[in-house]
Order: structure tokens, then C-alpha cells, then sequence
């Protein structure tokens, strides 16, 4: 049976067009019920409208706290009532109410191969270290940063010459693989956690 996908994006939404254009191919056993957004000038917002899928703009400036703000979030995604939210560019730390209430229901995409360079600026972070490999990690989000069990990773070599933008844009490319893959798997039934392992069948 298909799964409900619900995706969280905060800016361009590239993955998100890639999980759209998955779904499309029959690439992915789902729908892609919403697009929720923080900020309602992302490019996103376009994509979801030309795929004809519903709009959720929960403009973070419009409220006095986080603490609101993430009560408006939480009743949202509760509405939308998907099997799977996936982190697309979402570039707010959630929550631990949010991530308390969807466990094991929440895929996030980081720039970088975890447990390296977590939070901002990852690609910076791997150019400004040295690192001769670098690339991109879809995980579970539990309440660390970053930190949840690793579905898959996608990896590229950094090279001497790279800037941020640069190594940003060859990761992006193993991004957009790597993420519907990962997303198609939670989607056919295929991940287990056990402990910090993901299990693939
Ligand atoms: C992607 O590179 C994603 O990995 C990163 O933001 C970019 C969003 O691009 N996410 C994070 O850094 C999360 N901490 P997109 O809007 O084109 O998908």
C-alpha cells in the first residue's frame, strides 16, 4: 500500500523536487500529501504547486516564540497525518515535542558524512578541515543533532581547488540519489532500527 510522505523545506527544495519526480516515476511507493514550510518565500512552494500538492506556510517570523511556533508545527504535521516526514532543506532545529511525536518517522537529509561536520555549513566545515572525501547522509532524526541512525550515504572526493559552492554542488548531485533511494526503502517496508543501526532488507 502507498505511504503518506509529508515534506519540511525551508528554501530552493531541490531534494524535494527530486522526491517529487521520484513519486512521479513510480520510483516510490507513496504520495506526497504536503509540502510544510517555515518560510514563505521558498522556492519550494512553486514546486508544490506546479505537482499540484497541498501548501503548508507556517511563517516562523509571525510568531512571538519558538515555543508557538512549534505548537502550530506539531498541530500541522498531526493534521496531515503521514507515515513518513521527510527533511528537505528544513534548516530549524525541531523540537523535542516534534521529534517525541513521530519516532522513527522522520528522515532528514545532511550535507555531509555523519557523525562529521553536523549543523551549518557543512560543506564549509569539510573544505576548511582538509577532508579528501566528503558527501551527503540519510538518517532517522532522533534528538541529537545530526545524530539518528544512518540509512544511506552518498560520497564524492573534495578537491583541492573546491570552495564551499563547489563541493556544495557535487554533493547535491548524490543528494538527489540518495534520498528518494532512502525514502523508497522506508516506503516499501524495508528499514529496521536496531539501536544505532539501520537495517536494510
Ligand atoms: C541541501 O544541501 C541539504 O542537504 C541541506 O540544505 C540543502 C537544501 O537544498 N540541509 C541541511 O544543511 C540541513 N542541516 P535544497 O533546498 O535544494 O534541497
Amino acid at each position: 500500500m502507498k505511504k503518506r510522505i509529508a515534506v519540511l523545506a525551508s528554501g530552493r527544495g531541490s531534494n524535494f523536487q527530486a522526491m517529487i519526480d521520484a513519486i512521479q516515476a513510480c520510483q516510490i511507493p507513496a504520495d506526497c500529501v504536503a509540502l510544510i514550510t517555515d518560510n514563505p518565500k521558498a522556492y519550494a512552494i512553486e514546486r508544490a504547486e506546479k505537482a499540484g500538492i497541498p501548501r503548508i506556510v507556517i511563517d516562523y517570523t509571525s510568531f512571538p516564540s519558538r515555543e508557538v511556533y512549534e505548537r502550530a508545527l506539531l498541530s500541522a504535521m498531526q493534521e496531515v497525518n503521514a507515515d513518513l516526514f521527510v527533511l528537505a532543506g528544513y534548516m530549524r532545529i525541531l523540537g523535542t515535542s516534534i521529534v517525541r511525536a513521530f519516532p522513527g518517522k522522520m528522515v532528514n537529509i545532511h550535507p555531509a558524512l555523519l557523525p562529521s561536520f553536523t549543523g551549518l555549513h557543512a560543506q564549509r566545515q569539510a573544505v576548511e578541515y582538509g577532508v579528501k572525501i566528503a558527501g551527503c547522509t540519510v538518517h532517522f532524526v532522533d534528538e541529537s543533532l545530526d545524530g539518528g541512525p544512518i540509512i544511506l550515504q552518498g560520497i564524492v572526493p573534495v578537491l583541492d581547488d573546491d570552495d564551499e559552492d563547489s563541493l556544495a554542488n557535487r554533493i547535491l548531485v548524490q543528494e538527489h540519489i540518495c534520498f528518494p533511494e532512502a525514502v523508497r526503502l522506508f516506503c516499501e517496508d524495508r528499514l529496521t532500527i536496531v539501536g544505532r543501526k539501520v537495517i536494510i532488507r
